[in-house]
Order: structure tokens, then sequence, then C-alpha cells
């Protein structure tokens, strides 16, 4: 028998949709998740019935949250606010105070959805985002399974209905995806009782960057790079997450996570993750996130004196010197920091992927915060020349190098020497570049726009899956593990505005190399 055309197409929005946001009065939901919203409906993008319900324990109610909304939106939107649209959409906020540890008191979200929720023949998506610090997320879960607000459903369940499906649902889960494999795995298995993995999205904003998008496309989309893309060719690989700011008004939050498990586990490994894969056979989300977990997989594993030997870590203290790009206080002196905090600001470590492809390529990452700027960047240095014909003025020919700036300033620039006009041999080296701002425009969509919708639409391919994750966990777990050893000592200081201790310099260079200055 024929199976009938699918209903509701993964990838298509139906006539009204709900977003639920627990953890609606946190930085996260003001700063990105509420502006992206708000900008995916000036774009038209999303229904115009759409309702936005906000959850959290302060006790708002429904006008508090928009008024705090769209101060929100009025500060951080990359877009101005449009007063018609506002109107339109301050119908259809809502606010509901509950304790998420209170699971009886979810009913009380069950009876809100239906409240505003059609019955009509019209599908309607419901998608959960939980914007909450991890420890929480468990208790979301048992919520909304023991009062029946989710439906499992595969994509495949959706393919073949055929009649009007009930509400689609979906669940967004924020980073860091647990604080470590065990709790990765438990919160991987409270997801699998409420929902199939095609309903669960798990974010890392990094893979929503239009700059990190395109890392597969460049790789892949063109012939010139990809033969070189190698152990035979490339020398070794710099990936550096630095940020000028500190811990700001998150220090209670980051002196339970720390830099490795903030930053490192999730959107380092990602970056190195993309940078190293093969080509996947296609760019369906199972086909390219198998590939991601292929080179995760391949990364050699550290024991205790392999962390001594490969990993640095580092904690931010005031800056001795006024003229420092970026000076500031100590980490210990942040609010809600510990003054004997021994949690890492920053890190940097020595990888190999042992694999055919990167065998003996070392792969240095560091990231840190309250370094001199804000940059993120890969760059693939090429192999020394194999004989030196030419010389220059400071005596030695650099390798070329492929840097990617991922941001701010994105563009991609590819370092070579040329000679200068003249009667002499003189080289220069110089770089060709190409930037996204003047090739594009400006004000390109945010991380989480992106994100938003294709979680809505079920589309995985820029979200994590439940074996990546926990191989991303396994690798960093061992760091902590050997870290243990060091209880009592604080991580070596490093004066902020600077590029962290003095022993990240010795990891590198004791190769013979030195890191970029981006
Ligand atoms: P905040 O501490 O600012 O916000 C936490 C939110 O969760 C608040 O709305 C708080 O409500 C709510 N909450 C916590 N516990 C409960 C509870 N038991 N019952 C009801 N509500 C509760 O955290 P962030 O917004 O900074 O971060 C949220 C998540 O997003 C974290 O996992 C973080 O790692 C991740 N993230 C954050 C980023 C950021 O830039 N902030 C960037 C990327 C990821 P109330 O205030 O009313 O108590
Ligand atoms: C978040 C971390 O995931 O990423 C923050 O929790 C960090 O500590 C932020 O500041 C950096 O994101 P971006 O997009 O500003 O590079």
């Amino acid at each position: 028998m024929p199976v009938p055309p699918p209903i509701v197409q993964t990838g298509a929005l139906g006539k009204s949709c709900t977003v639920v946001v627990f953890g609606a009065s946190g930085d996260l939901t003001r700063r990105k998740l509420f502006p992206a919203l708000y900008n995916l409906l000036l774009d038209g993008k999303l229904p115009l019935d759409t309702h936005i319900v906000g959850v959290a324990r302060s006790s708002w109610d429904d006008a508090t949250f928009a008024s705090e909304m769209r101060a929100s939106v009025a500060t951080h939107s990359r877009r101005p606010l449009d007063d018609a649209l506002w109107t339109q959409l301050e119908g259809r906020m809502h606010f509901l105070d509950l304790d998420f540890n209170n699971i009886s008191e979810f009913s009380r979200l069950d009876t809100l959805l239906h409240a505003f929720e059609s019955d009509d023949s019209s599908s309607s998506t419901r998608l959960f985002y939980l914007a909450v610090p991890p420890a929480v997320a468990p208790a979301i879960l048992m919520g909304l399974k023991q009062n029946n607000l989710t439906s499992k459903h595969t994509d495949a369940d959706l393919r073949h209905m055929s009649e009007v499906p009930p509400t689609i649902c979906r669940v967004v889960v924020e980073k860091p995806f647990g604080a470590d494999l065990a709790s990765a795995k438990a919160l991987n298995a409270s997801l699998r009782e409420a929902f199939d993995e095609s309903q669960i999205f798990r974010i890392d904003h990094y893979l929503g960057k239009e700059t990190v998008q395109n890392l597969l496309v460049f790789r892949f989309a063109n012939s010139l790079f990809e033969p070189l893309w190698n152990r035979e060719h490339i020398d070794n690989v710099q990936i550096t997450v630095s940020e000028d700011i500190g811990v700001g008004t998150r220090g209670a939050f980051f002196e339970q996570t720390g830099l490795l498990r903030d930053v490192v586990q999730n959107h380092a490994l990602q970056l190195l993750a993309l940078t190293a894969m093969e080509a996947p056979i296609s760019l369906s989300a199972d086909d390219v996130r198998d590939e991601k977990v292929r080179v995760l997989r391949c990364l050699r594993p550290l024991d205790p004196s392999g962390v001594a030997r490969n990993v640095v870590r580092g904690q931010y203290t005031d800056a001795a010197h006024e003229d420092k790009p970026n000076p500031a206080i100590a980490y210990v002196k942040e609010a809600n920091v510990s003054l004997k905090s021994e949690v890492e600001t920053f890190v940097a470590l020595r990888l190999f992927v042992d694999n055919w492809r990167w065998g003996g390529v070392p792969f240095y990452v560091r990231a840190g915060k309250r370094l001199p700027h804000r940059v993120t960047e890969i760059a693939l240095q090429f192999k020394r020349l194999p004989h030196r014909l030419f010389s220059t003025p400071d005596g030695g020919i650099a390798p070329n190098v492929l840097a990617i700036r991922i941001q701010p300033n994105e563009q991609i620039a590819l370092r070579f020497y040329t000679k200068e006009p003249g009667s002499k041999t003189v080289l220069r080296n110089m770089a060709m570049e190409f930037e996204y701002g003047s090739a594009f425009g400006g004000n390109t969509p945010e991380a989480y726009e992106r994100l938003l919708l294709d979680a809505l639409r079920g589309d995985a391919t820029l979200f994590t899956r439940d074996d990546e994750v926990e191989q991303q966990w396994r690798f960093v777990d061992r760091i902590r593990e050997a870290w243990r050893a060091y209880e009592g000592t604080p991580p070596p200081a490093y004066e902020a505005g600077t590029w962290g201790p003095e022993s990240a310099d010795d990891l590198i260079t004791r190769d013979g190399r030195s890191w970029r200055r981006p």
C-alpha cells in the first residue's frame, strides 16, 4: 500500500506555535533568547499565532514579563524595537511563577497552555526551552512527563500519520549538558523517557554562528583546500577562544563550572571536530554528526601524566600594569567567587587526533577569560619549506597560515610571501583576505535565531547528539580527574589582559613552535 503523503513535514512550522522558556528571568533569556525570538517574529519566520510562555521562580506576572522582555529587546536586539509588532506580541506573552522542584505544580502549565493553544484542525508546534542550570533540568523533565505535557513521537511517526497529528513537541537543552559523563548520561536517560531523540535539541550556540556553519562549506564546497587539509601539509592547528571579559555577574555559575566545562568541553571541541572531520556522506543531521563523533573518538585520551604534560590551567589575577589592553580585578575578587577559589579561568591543551588524516599533527587549543582581546580563531599552519631559496630581513621564512576568524571581524585570511616591486628581491609576507562584513554587509542573524528556528522546524544538524556530548565529557572528565591531584593548589596565575600563564607558552615552545597572536 502506498505511504500517504506527510501531513506535517519536518521543516515546516504549523499555523501556531508555543515557546515555553524555563529560566525566563535569567541572563541568557534576556540577552540572547528573547531578542532572537523577537527578530524571528520581525522577519515573519514564526507563525503570527506564536505564544511565548516564561517560567521561573520570580514572582512576576504577564505584565512584568512583557516589560522586562521589552527592555531586553531594546538593549540587546540587533534591530530596533518595532512598537506595532511589540503590541501584537505582548498579548501573546504569559508568565508562570513555578519552582521546578515542585513537580505537581506543572499542572498549572498544562492549564495555561490549554487556555490558548487551539484545538482546531491546524497542527501546532510546542517548544520547551531549558535555559536553566544543568542541575534543575531533570526536575523540569519529570514535571513535563508526569503532567503529560509532552507527546513522544519520531519523525517517521509524523511522516506516516494519515490524520492531523497532535501537537508536535520538541525540547532544547542548554549547555553545559550535565556536569560530567555520569550526569550527562542520566540527563540523556531522563530526556529519552519523555522524548524521542529526534525531538531533542542539545544546544551549543557556536554551531549557530555563520562562520562556524561556513567551515563545512569552505572545506567541502571548494576543491582547493581539501587536498592540503592533512598531515602531509599541515604542521599544526591552533584554536583560540579568547574573551576579554571576566565572569561578570556569573561568578556563582562559574565557581561550579570552570572554563574547561564552560567553554572547552563544548565550543572548543566542536570547533576542533568541524576542523578535523571527514566529509560527511550527506548533509543530514546524522551523517554530519557521525563524522564529528568519529573525530572525538580519535582524540588521544590523556592519563594523569599526559594531562600534566599537555594541559595547562590558569586563573586571572589583578593586572600589575594599567597599560595592559584589558586590565581588571582578580577572579577571586569577583562577585560570588571564593577568595580561595581554585577554579580555572584559562585552559591550554596540546591534543592529537589519532587517525590517518591527522596522525602526528598537534592541535593546540586555548580558551580563557580576561585575555587581551575577544577573538575566536582557527589557524592552520602549513609545513615549512623543504629548502630555502630566499632570505628575508628577519632571516627566516614564516610558514603559510590559513586563519579562519570566527569572531569578531569575521574573515578568512591566507598568508603567503610575495616580492616587493623593485630591482632587488625583497620578500613581503602578505595576507589574502575575505571579510564577511564587506562581502555580505553587517547585521547578520544571531546564532540563537538560526538555532531556535531549526529546533522549531525539527532540524537537528546544528545540535549535538547524545553520543557526541557523552564523548566530549569522556575526554574532559579524564582531565578533571587528573586535576584532583592539584586540590589545595590554585591554578597558576596570569595577569588580566595577558595570554595566560607562562606555562601556556612552554606547552608550545617546547615543540619549537609559538602561539599566534590573533
Ligand atoms: P541565570 O542564573 O541567570 O538564570 C537561571 C534561570 O533559571 C532563572 O530564570 C531562574 O529563575 C531559573 N531557575 C533556577 N532554578 C530554578 C528553580 N528551582 N525553579 C524555577 N526557576 C529556577 O542563568 P543563565 O541564564 O546565565 O544560564 C542558564 C543556562 O544557560 C545555563 O545552563 C548556562 O550555562 C546556559 N548558558 C548561558 C549563557 C549566558 O550567556 N548567560 C550562554 C550560554 C549558555 P529565578 O531567577 O526566578 O530564580
Ligand atoms: C557561553 C559561556 O557558552 O559562551 C560563556 O557560558 C561565554 O562563559 C560565552 O562567555 C561566549 O559566547 P560568545 O558567543 O560571546 O563567544
